[in-house]
């Protein structure tokens, strides 16, 4: 993005505890989700948050490319992570670049430790995740739309699992950054988890936090992820009032 003088930066953070968006520093993003978005897949979801654009689509669980990759007792997880070239302000290369991977490798792990994957030995579930449009918080978006794109095809699970992104900005903790607040805050957390539990099962970090203020960030996204879970199911349970009983997670 280049070097920006102290007078680009934007004001992140007003004197009355206002963000560039006018949100406060717990409040997320408007967030929408479409269930069974597509017809082909077999569980698919759309989520808008915010400027992000995600779909996801679930195939399986079925047999495995390449072959080798398969395990006898279990199935595996596979995810591609895509940012499509129209995305972003300055258009993104396409194809796979190391980000991608990077983000794709999380997600595959994160749905790895949810889904009941010994039911399904020798077998694939593939999931697939197109940014359309990008705002901050696509590989938290990417796992929202995943995750209700799992329930979707099926496939049984330990539960949803909602993700969400916490920052250090302006020396203000907050909950759900949008583009400015992640260039040009100091630190960026995104996390999933499964919420009964409360167990983690995503959490990176860029940037630099103390400990008091890394403890604030997760309680913080732990209440974001409850708001975020309950949008979800929601999501599900539109869609299968209408279609009849929905497979997978529990109620
Ligand atoms: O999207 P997420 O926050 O999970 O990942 P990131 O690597 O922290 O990227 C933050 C944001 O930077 C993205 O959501 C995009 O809006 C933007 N970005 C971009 O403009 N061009 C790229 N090649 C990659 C990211």
């Amino acid at each position: 993005m280049g070097s920006v003088g102290a007078k680009d930066v934007p004001v992140l953070m007003s004197p009355d505890g206002k963000r560039i968006d006018g949100r406060r520093a717990d409040e997320l993003r408007p967030l929408a989700i479409t269930a069974g978005a597509l017809k082909q897949a077999d569980g698919s979801a759309f989520v808008e948050w915010g400027a992000n654009k995600v779909m996801a689509a679930v195939y399986g669980p079925r047999e495995v490319h390449p072959r080798h990759l398969q395990q006898n007792n279990k199935a595996i997880v596979q995810c591609r992570y895509n940012m499509a070239a129209f995305s972003v302000d300055e258009r993104k290369r396409p194809g796979l670049d190391r980000r991608s991977q990077e983000i794709s490798k999380v997600i595959a792990e994160a749905f790895e430790s949810v889904i009941f994957v010994e039911e399904f030995p020798r077998t694939s579930i593939d999931v697939y995740i197109e940014v359309l449009q990008a705002n901050a918080g696509t590989r938290c978006a990417g796992l929202v739309a995943a995750s209700v794109a799992l329930a979707d095809a099926g496939i049984p699970m330990v539960d949803l699992v909602p993700a969400v992104a916490v920052g250090k900005v302006a020396d203000s903790i907050v909950l759900d950054l949008k583009k400015e607040e992640d260039n040009y805050g100091s630190a960026d957390l995104p996390m999933a988890l499964v919420p009964q539990s409360g167990r983690l099962v995503l959490l990176q970090m860029e940037g630099h936090m103390t400990r008091d203020e890394l403890h604030r960030a997760l309680d913080l996204g732990v209440a974001g992820c409850r708001k975020i879970y309950d949008v979800m199911r929601q999501a599900l349970l539109d869609k299968y009032r209408a279609d009849g009983p929905a497979p997978g997670v529990a109620a």
